[in-house]
């Protein structure tokens, strides 16, 4: 209890960094086999979050969710809404859902001995996959953010366990913005019983479930094949999507200025193929093979995109320093080193 009320402190001392070093908060997730059953908890539907002032918040942050460019030029510096990686609101399994999520922070990190926030998560989101500059620590957007997150965990387990019919409990904005792992969360007693701790990071569903690594390395030229074929209806040939007559995004860039950074999760292939087997194309789940998902994710992540915020100058340096995975940065690809033409990130260039 005394260890994990000091990670917490730490937790919250670490939302102060310093100016000019952004803390590295797209970590890869421990990606785990699919569960092969569909006993995934199941949040409550929308319709229940009551008329009350936390009710409210809970509702912004769904808003804000599913429709992020409200805060564009804000917080938000590309094309993308959240649920454009955490489909179906937050809420559909395999798709890093939200209710998955709340209940895996604060999470410690070995890496560099901290311990990373709900909040801190979710600004890291904002930072990289959103490629701007995230609300703070104590805003109402990540409060309302993670009260969406914490009322649809909350909830799909109140009626998990014996308490369905029954009001999910409000809790103060400083446990809200920590999440739901700490000892001291406020479960009600059947819960703190049924959903102890060491449980509590690895609910079925949570993020998107690994791949095997591909029989054949994945090519970007096999992927641009399997773009053509099944992709770029949608996502248009020159990856930038589609807009509307009203000039918003409704299919969302995958690569240009307006798509995700070189910092954000999805620049990774992995994590990319994972995305993609699962969700992609839209509608029709698992329907390529999984050398077809790998393949694509090298060919969409083959493409510049805004700078990793993180960079300093140096391609190089940022590379070694932060970029030892599955990822085409500083790389020659197609005879272009990617990320020396980068466009804008909102951090890198004071946007
Ligand atoms: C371009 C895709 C993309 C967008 C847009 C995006 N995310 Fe994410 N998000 C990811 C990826 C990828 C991960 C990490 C998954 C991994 O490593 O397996 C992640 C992780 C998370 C996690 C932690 C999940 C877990 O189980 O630990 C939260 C919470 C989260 N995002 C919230 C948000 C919020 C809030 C927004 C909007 C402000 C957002 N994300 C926008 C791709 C995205
Ligand atoms: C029928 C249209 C459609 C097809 C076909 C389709 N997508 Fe998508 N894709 C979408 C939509 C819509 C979203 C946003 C999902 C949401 O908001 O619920 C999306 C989201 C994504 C994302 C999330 C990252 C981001 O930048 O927002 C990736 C990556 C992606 N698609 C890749 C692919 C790949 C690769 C294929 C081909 C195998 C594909 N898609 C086929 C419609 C489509």
């Amino acid at each position: 209890m005394k260890t994990i009320l000091s990670l917490l402190a730490i937790s919250f001392a670490s939302s102060v960094f310093a100016a000019n070093e952004l803390p590295d908060r797209q970590t890869e997730l421990p990606a785990v086999k699919k569960a092969m059953d569909t006993d995934y908890l199941q949040p409550r539907s929308l319709d229940q979050v009551p008329e009350t002032e936390f009710g409210k918040m809970v509702k912004l942050g769904y808003s804000l969710f599913v429709d992020s460019q409200q805060m564009r030029g804000e917080f938000v510096g590309n094309d993308q809404n959240c649920v454009n990686c955490h489909m179906q609101a937050g809420q559909k399994a395999n798709a890093a859902p939200l209710w998955a999520a709340y209940s895996a922070y604060p999470a410690y990190r070995k890496k560099n001995d901290k311990v990373n926030s709900y909040a801190e998560r979710i600004q890291g989101c904002f930072t990289y996959s959103m490629n701007g500059v995230p609300p703070t620590y104590d805003s109402e957007e990540i409060k309302a953010l993670s009260a969406y997150s914490y009322w649809m965990m909350m909830g799909g387990l109140m009626d998990r366990h014996g308490m369905k019919g029954q009001a999910v409990p409000e809790v103060s904005a400083k446990h809200l913005q920590a999440g739901a792992k700490g000892a001291d969360f406020p479960f009600p007693d059947k819960i703190t019983k049924a959903f102890p701790v060491e449980d509590r990071s690895s609910l079925k569903g949570r993020g998107y479930p690994k791949l095997a690594q591909p029989e054949q390395t994945p090519s970007i030229e096999r992927g641009s094949d399997v773009y053509s074929a099944y992709c770029s209806t949608c996502h248009s040939a020159d990856g930038q999507g589609i807009r509307g007559n009203d000039g918003r995004s409704y299919i969302p860039p995958l690569w240009g200025a307006s798509a995700y950074n070189w910092g954000a999760g999805m620049h990774r292939i992995n994590t990319a193929a994972y995305f993609i087997y699962e969700n992609m194309p839209l509608g029709k789940s698992a329907t390529l093979t999984k050398q077809q998902a790998w393949d694509v994710a090298a060919y969409v992540n083959s493409h510049e995109r805004p700078q990793d915020p993180r960079f300093k100058g140096d391609l190089q340096e940022n590379r070694d320093k932060y970029h030892n995975h599955q990822g085409y940065y500083g790389q020659e690809t197609n005879g272009k080193l990617l990320g020396k033409d980068s466009y804008p990130s909102a951090t890198v260039d004071g946007q």
